[in-house]
């Protein structure tokens, strides 16, 4: 995919502030530019730990803190962009075709995950020389 890290936003959801407690709701091709398949989440992350070190062929994400924050760094092979999330209501949209890492998880967090497709582990690129060499094939 030619996405590059400036592809990336940080989205800001949709609050419906109430004293007693507040509710953000994401609608398909609403709040977001695609539909959700899948929904997934992070917890019980220990300590120091780190999460992603992959990119994806064709998924696109939308990643959230549902409750605590932490870094998500963003590298599409030339260049990289750390974002740090730390609030329910705002998001970071994921295109294809980048690489990610999470990392500096707070304690108790949560990682929420809306996704465009079913898990599907050919989908997946492990292997960061074989990201490097994915993305000048399909750049050029
Ligand atoms: P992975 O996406 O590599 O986790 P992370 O990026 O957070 O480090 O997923 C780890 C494992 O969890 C993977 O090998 C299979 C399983 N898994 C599922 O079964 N379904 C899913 O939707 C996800 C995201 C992962």
């Amino acid at each position: 995919m030619q996405t590059s890290v400036f592809d990336c936003n940080i989205l800001r959801l949709p609050k419906v502030y109430n004293k007693s407690g507040n509710i953000t709701a994401i609608n398909n091709q609403l709040e977001i530019p695609f539909k959700t398949k899948r929904v997934y989440y992070l917890y019980d992350i220990p300590g120091g730990e780190s999460r992603g070190g992959h990119a994806h062929k064709e998924l696109q994400q939308l990643i959230i803190a549902a409750s605590g924050s932490f870094d998500i760094i963003i590298d599409d092979g030339m260049v990289k962009r750390t974002f740090h999330l730390s609030r329910p209501y705002t998001g970071l949209y994921l295109p294809s075709g980048l690489w990610r890492e999470l990392d500096n998880f707070s304690s108790g967090s949560i990682c929420l995950v809306l996704a465009s497709l079913r898990y599907d582990e050919n989908d997946y690129i492990r292997d960061y020389k074989s990201f490097k060499k994915y993305k000048s094939l399909n750049d050029s």
